[in-house]
């Protein structure tokens, strides 16, 4: 008998009993995801060593768990290790990022981004062996006619989420690059109108001489009220 037949089950409904711990278990599990995602750090120096490609599929299996408005599931996620093609998308963000930090970008936004080091150059674009390049999808189009999604961004950005977590977890690092604008994106992954772009995350291994800025992150104190 599969499980929606089950006695007491209304049709399109599943029993879901997930995994339940005693509460030292519990409190465990909880701090050693802690532990584990304290340690994620947004990495610009790569190695070019290889990730298998099945590594890739199962980080965006599991960006692809996110829950979404109304279960649209709004994203799409373009995989790149073509070196050409790679070499094309850095070449198309270094351009815009010359633009961004030579005048383009408000000085109160380049102050902000002055303790991180970062400028027109992105190497890692070229050198991490992954790019994934998450996209958007605002509305589906269901025999001609446009249907909306909803809480698209909202949706998108859980999934991105959980793929940078599932990402340490492998003991791979990341970088959430959004160069601005992305519409170069849509063109050279040739994209259908109603996808837009929404992050670039290069994936892979820390270059050997990798350093990250020591920041800090506040504490629950900070960000937390309990009432
Ligand atoms: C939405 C978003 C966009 C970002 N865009 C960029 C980017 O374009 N380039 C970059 O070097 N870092 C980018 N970052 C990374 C942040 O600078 C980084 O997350 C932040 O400094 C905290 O550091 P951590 O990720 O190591 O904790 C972005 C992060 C987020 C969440």
């Amino acid at each position: 008998m599969a499980m929606s037949d089950a006695v007491g089950v209304q049709p399109g409904f599943i029993p879901y009993q997930p995994e339940r711990y005693s509460p030292a278990e519990t409190a465990a599990r909880a701090a050693a995801f802690h532990e584990m995602v304290r340690g994620r750090r947004s990495v610009r120096q790569f190695s070019p060593e290889p990730v298998a490609r099945e590594v890739i599929a199962d980080l965006i299996r599991a960006a692809g768990t996110a829950p979404s408005g109304a279960h649209r599931q709004p994203w799409h996620f373009v995989a790149v290790s073509d070196p050409a093609l790679k070499a094309r998308i850095r070449e198309a963000a270094e351009a815009e990022e010359r633009a961004f930090y030579g005048g383009r970008a408000p000085q109160a936004w380049l102050e902000a981004l002055a303790p991180i080091g970062t400028d027109w150059r992105k190497p890692f674009l070229t050198i991490a062996p992954w790019l994934i390049v998450v996209f958007k999808r605002d509305y589906e189009v269901v025999d001609g006619e446009r249907r909306p999604n909803y809480y698209v961004c909202e949706s998108v950005g859980i999934a991105v989420g959980l793929l940078l977590a599932a990402a340490r977890q492998a003991g791979l690092v990341t970088l959430t690059h959004t160069p601005s604008p992305m519409g170069f994106l849509s063109r050279e992954l040739e994209r259908p109108r109603n996808e837009k772009p929404y992050v670039v995350i290069p994936i892979g291994y820390p270059a050997a001489e990798a350093v990250v800025p020591d920041l800090r992150r506040r504490a629950l104190e900070e960000i937390c009220t309990w009432r």
